[in-house]
């Protein structure tokens, strides 16, 4: 487990290269990635190649004993090929060309900039074949960042079409899948079928979710023509994207299935105001919410079920937020430690030094402008001291996430308020309030060996999917099936069984009606001999074949059926039809996991988290008041010790079921 930077010689005289790799290397960092933005740089004029500036760097830093992480250069193709070939622009969905002038305005559908990017990626693979400092690649940076997955350009109309014709085969079969005789729909041929542009009312939700799973798909298709070129150059590189944090237009688990290690930008304080719903607590602003960041860890780790990275690590205060709050005494530090705890083997900060030019002069570094430390210094000098060697993450559950449902249930949320992360987040966190790893996978991933399965919303469902999960259960797994689940066909239409569609067998029951509702709504729920609160979405159950454990109490579905579950061969499913409050989550995950055997701590508060990997248990304390941490018989402490203070860590050896933490003065 170690420590690295991201490092940008580009911005700096070559007189500070060497004293900044040497503090580098004081620091204890070991990765330094570099060179995502450098095209301008590495080929100023057609043809014109300069690369010595980057040998020299790399040269430096292996030198000091770090290895490199080249990145490809194509999130920034530079004004002379922009200039040159301004097809290779994207465009808004009213025809806006999006300009020169920032980064990521490049098409991932047009021909010309994929044979800019076969072009420049081969010769700088090349140049470092055999350069034995550089240990892999980043393919690009951040694909999606600012909006950019979804293209409406000329060369994207024409790929959807080819695309469209490779599935559908024949035009009316897509007519048929879609359903275009809704409003006069129907398309005379695949040509006929657009980007959706802008229209007066909504678009057709088929439609839509056939542009979504294309436009992610042409990115996967890009990436791969990258991973392609390095590995034909060199097979031993590690090949690496770094993804976002809830991120929802790319699908994650594709584009991994390219590269051989999955990594993560990770912006804990930004993130709560920029990527949640609710307003961020004073403790959030100063060091984020371990469970947003957590299921990130996750969802990445999940990606190709081994350890990830966290290639760029807040290092301080950042610009892109609406606030830059100076992150709390340590907060850099502990964001390391937790990564660790979820899996990760490497954590990169993103950057070294604040720059003085251009868009992120707001933004910090490990080291001020001036090359003096900033706050982010000596935590990661800390964390590089602290971290050691470990196996990867054992987890007992896995939480299935999917993005195609992501995208359908963003299509027709049928309430404002209806986000599918915040949904996913509440299972999610009820989980993590109890200690217990997850895997967030996709729900095609092999079940088997999870004790139990949390899936928040299967939205689209097909019978393939549904037979897998009657086995699962069959076979003695414990599953907790969410709202909204067989609600749609692959193509996001209503099938014609109520919903859960292919899964009303499993479960036993059908949904008879279903609403949304504002939050000035009263909403009871009776479940386990309690009264709770759900919120948004209601479904109102018949249950042929199930056992009723919970019933409204509120509103005109007072009396109905609101959970139920069934024995179903060795195992058990739960169905719940409501978007549950935080309290019924946490009742009926501790009932899963009880049934499923798992080992779990009694629910921890908020933004007190505990982790288990490889016989060590990470306590990570986001918040401003000390906790304490027993064990009978006394602990080996690796980092810290029994009171866990604000903002801080303690790692011991053991496993979760030796542990109690509690909040200090307060009943465990
Ligand atoms: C990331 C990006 C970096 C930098 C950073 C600022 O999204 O990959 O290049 O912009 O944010 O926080
Ligand atoms: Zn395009």
């Amino acid at each position: 487990m170690t420590v690295g930077v991201c490092y940008f010689p580009e911005h700096w005289p070559r007189q500070r290269w060497e004293r900044d790799v040497e503090q580098m290397a004081e620091a204890g960092l070991e990765y330094v990635r570099m060179a995502e933005f450098s095209w301008g740089r590495i080929e100023p004029e057609r043809g014109e190649f300069d690369f010595e500036w980057l040998d020299e760097a790399i040269e430096l830093i292996g030198d000091h004993g770090m290895e490199v992480i080249l990145c490809t250069p194509t999130a920034t193709p530079p004004k002379w090929l922009v200039d040159e070939r301004p097809e290779i622009l994207q465009e808004d969905p009213d025809g806006t060309v999006r300009e020169f002038g920032s980064r990521r305005h490049y098409c991932f559908n047009s021909p010309a900039y994929r044979e800019e990017t076969e072009r420049i990626v081969t010769r700088m693979a090349e140049r470092y074949a055999d350069n034995p400092h550089v240990a892999g690649w980043q393919t690009d940076n951040e694909y999606g960042c600012h909006e950019t997955v979804r293209c409406y350009c000329a060369d994207c109309s024409n790929a959807f079409s080819e695309w469209l014709a490779d599935r559908h085969g024949d035009v009316d079969a897509l007519n048929e899948a879609w359903g275009t005789t809704f409003w006069s729909q129907q398309y005379p041929d695949f040509e006929a079928v657009e980007p959706p542009g802008p229209t007066p009312a909504e678009h057709h939700p088929s439609r839509l979710l056939a542009y979504y799973r294309f436009a992610s798909d042409s990115v996967v298709e890009y990436n791969r023509l990258q991973t392609e070129i390095l590995r034909e150059v060199n097979d031993d590189w590690l090949i690496t994207h770094n993804f976002m944090g809830h991120f929802s237009t790319l699908d994650a688990y594709d584009v991994a299935g390219d590269l051989d290690l999955v990594s993560w930008d990770s912006y804990p304080t930004g993130f709560v105001q920029d990527r949640r719903e609710a307003e961020a607590t004073v403790e959030e602003l100063r060091a984020g919410d371990p469970d947003q960041v957590g299921l990130n860890h996750d969802i990445y780790r999940g990606a190709l079920e081994q350890p990830f990275w966290v290639m760029e690590q807040q290092p301080g205060d950042v610009n892109w937020p609406p606030h830059a709050p100076q992150p709390a005494d340590g907060a850099m530090r502990l964001w390391a430690h937790h990564a660790v705890a979820h899996g990760g083997d490497a954590v990169l900060y993103f950057r070294w030094r604040r720059c003085r030019q251009g868009q992120e002069q707001y933004h910090a570094g490990l080291r001020k402008q001036d090359g003096s430390p900033d706050r982010g210094y000596a935590d990661a000098s800390t964390a590089a001291e602290e971290l050691f060697d470990l196996g990867p993450v054992d987890a007992p559950v896995a939480l299935l996430h999917s993005y195609e449902n992501l995208w359908a249930t963003n299509i027709q949320p049928h309430a404002p308020e209806f986000d599918y992360w915040t949904h996913a987040g509440t299972y999610y966190r009820a989980l993590r309030r109890r200690g217990v790893q997850v895997d967030v996978v996709p729900p095609e991933r092999d079940l088997d060996g999870y004790a139990a399965v949390v899936a928040p919303t299967l939205y689209l469902l097909d019978d393939a999917l549904a037979t897998r999960l009657e086995a699962y259960v069959e076979d003695g797994g414990q599953l907790l099936i969410g709202a909204r689940s067989g609600e749609k066909d692959p193509y996001n239409k209503l099938p014609d069984a109520l919903q859960p569609g292919p899964l009303a067998g499993l479960v036993g029951a059908t949904v008879a009606q279903h609403e949304s509702l504002p939050e000035q709504v009263p909403t009871r729920v009776g479940y386990g001999g309690d009264e709770y609160e759900y919120r948004t979405w209601a479904e109102w159950l018949d249950a042929d074949d199930a056992t009723v454990q919970g019933r409204h109490r509120s509103g005109p579905a007072d009396g109905q059926a609101a959970v139920v579950d069934a024995e179903r061969g060795r195992g058990r499913v739960t169905y719940c039809g409501v978007w549950p409050g935080r309290e019924l989550a946490d009742a009926l995950v501790g009932d899963l996991l009880e049934r499923a055997g798992v080992t779990t701590h009694a629910p921890l508060p908020d933004g007190v988290r505990i982790a288990e990997r490889d016989g060590h248990v990470w306590v990570t304390n986001f918040t401003d008041a000390p906790v304490s941490v027993d064990v009978p018989g006394g602990a080996a402490w690796i980092v810290g010790h029994k009171r866990v203070g604000a903002y801080d860590v303690g790692v011991l050896e053991g496993t979760l079921g030796d542990v109690t933490v509690t909040r200090e003065n307060s009943e465990p």
